[in-house]
């Protein structure tokens, strides 16, 4: 099997779809495209993040060119919200599990909304404004 297939298929038996030039990160399915794999761009202040990234899943990560990742969650109405993964405790990179964010360097936990549920940390992730435009969610990181 090739590395493609392979991802492809593993991506798929955890509900994560792997699109083309975008790096995805969840605890529990880490594609990792490497050299190969293209971020996120910042253009104009914005993110533009296709829809479709988010496959069966409704919270994950993804990285951006220059800047600390970026976690989304998809809501049942359709809206989505963005957060800065930088951990407001130390700084280290947090992550999607479990829907949930987490920060594995000493354990915060953020809810799907960015609020402090566990710390060390002592707030909540920063909100980034976004919205969904036609097929794309929009997030404006400046
Ligand atoms: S840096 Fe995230 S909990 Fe310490």
């Amino acid at each position: 099997m090739k590395r493609k297939e392979f991802l492809t298929t593993a991506c798929g038996v955890c509900g994560f779809g792997f699109l083309a030039g975008v790096i995805l990160t969840q605890e529990s399915c880490t594609p990792k495209a490497g050299a190969a794999a293209t971020k996120l761009s910042v253009e104009e202040g914005k993110v533009l993040v296709p829809l479709e990234i988010f496959g069966a899943n409704n919270i994950l990560t993804v990285k951006v060119k220059g800047r600390e990742d970026i976690g989304l969650v998809k809501k049942e109405d359709g809206t989505v919200l963005a957060f800065d993964m930088t951990c407001p405790h130390q700084g280290a990179t947090v992550k999607a599990r479990d829907g949930k964010f987490f920060c594995p360097a000493h354990g915060s936990v953020f809810s799907a909304e960015g609020k402090l549920e566990k710390g060390p940390a002592r707030t909540a992730l920063k909100q980034y404004k976004a919205s969904v435009v036609a097929d794309k969610v929009e997030v404006l990181v400046s």
